[in-house]
């Protein structure tokens, strides 16, 4: 074999040996390039004589085209496989769900999902909302609200106190969220027709009981407020809460001091094992608690009680969650496992409305 047919051999061998275009431009670059191993034996062409150069151009230039041509077919093979391995891996399945973005992923803890229930149901019936803090004083936790010091009824609240301050007060975490009442109709003038949701805090704990829990509180003052306007209220929103017009609720006398006459408040149900019917059977359920404005409260927050009354009452938030949502552990709701919350939890983007429906 002669230099030139084994220089073609062997470059053509590379040729073929290349598997991607980056290969065969460095073989390409070897051969034909600037400094490659033909270009160099056309670089000597120049020196040969007439009669050599006559027999070597012909033969280079043939091996050139050859090597090229070579060259230009491989890349085109390598291009097509390149663009078929492409097409093959990066194949779109347009039969597969789109998937979620983290807005749709997100889940609206049922906490969350029951206030702005209550609060869409409540704001339609013109009640404005209000809040509080969590850390209270005694006065406007207890006192305000007609338990004098060393009353009874203080030791039913399991409170959790701060240490005491310097000038003898001791801060406490409240232990329902009655003391907006007085702390909103302080801010300004009668009438009053407001709910107030928010965190609560007493010192127990076991299925039905955390140290933390929801409330919401409701009070309306006016001159000319009665019991018939609270019971209508109360069935009105539980109708609407529970999304089934056979509500029916009964009331039974209780004891609150800030209420006269207080009253607890219980709804029919049917009671099938581990589940609750809200609506159906002949059981009862304790639901709520409410009453008449008690006149110390009122006084407490400057307002006549010759003039004005009004009716205030107090739900359980995590309970009216846990009945209509079928949710049987309290302390489910404070443990933030994922698992519960994709099972348990609201879509983020379907805010509950009366008109376009609550939990839907
Ligand atoms: N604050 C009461 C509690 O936590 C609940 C309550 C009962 C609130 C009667 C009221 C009411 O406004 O009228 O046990």
């Amino acid at each position: 074999m002669s230099d030139l047919e084994k220089i073609e051999a062997d470059v053509l061998a590379a040729v073929q040996a290349t598997g991607t275009e980056k290969d065969l431009e460095e073989v390409r670059v070897g051969a034909l390039g600037k400094k490659g191993s033909i270009s160099e034996l056309m670089k000597g062409l120049g020196k040969m004589t007439p009669e050599e150069r006559k027999e070597m151009g012909p033969a280079l230039n043939g091996l050139k085209t050859r090597v090229g041509d070579a060259i230009a077919a491989r890349k085109a093979e390598l291009h097509e496989a390149a663009l078929e391995e492409r097409l093959a891996t990066e194949k779109v399945d347009v039969t597969l769900p789109v998937r979620q973005t983290p807005i749709e992923q997100g889940r609206i803890h049922p906490l969350t999902q029951t206030m702005d229930e209550i609060t869409a149901i409540f704001c339609d019936l013109g009640f404005a909302v209000e809040e509080g803090p969590d850390i209270e004083t005694d006065y406007y936790n207890f006192e305000a609200l007609n338990f004098p010091e060393g009353h009874p009824a203080r030791e039913m609240h399991d409170t959790f106190y701060f240490h005491e301050r310097e000038d003898g007060t001791r801060p406490l975490l409240r232990t329902h969220t009655s003391p907006v009442q007085v702390r909103t109709m302080e801010k300004s003038e009668p009438p009053f027709r407001f709910i107030a949701p928010g965190r609560t805090f007493r010192c127990d704990s076991d299925q039905t009981h955390t140290p933390q829990f929801h409330q919401v509180e409701g009070l309306v003052v006016d001159r000319d407020t009665h019991m018939g306007h609270l019971k209508w209220t109360l069935e009105e929103f539980l109708r609407a809460y529970f999304e089934t017009e056979g509500v029916e609720i009964r009331f039974r006398p209780s004891f609150f001091p800030f209420t006269e006459p207080s009253m607890e408040v219980d709804v029919r149900c049917a009671r099938l094992g581990n589940e609750i019917r809200i609506g159906e059977g002949d059981d009862w359920l304790e639901i709520l608690g409410c009453g008449m404005v008690h006149p110390n409260v009122l006084k407490s927050a400057n307002i006549d009680p010759d003039e004005f009354q009004g009716f205030a009452f107090g739900v359980g938030i995590d309970r009216l969650a846990m009945l209509k949502y079928g949710i049987p552990d309290l302390r489910a709701f404070f443990e933030t496992d994922l698992r519960w919350l994709r099972h348990y939890g609201f879509a983020a983007l379907d805010v509950p409305t009366l008109a376009g429906g609550l939990s839907s």
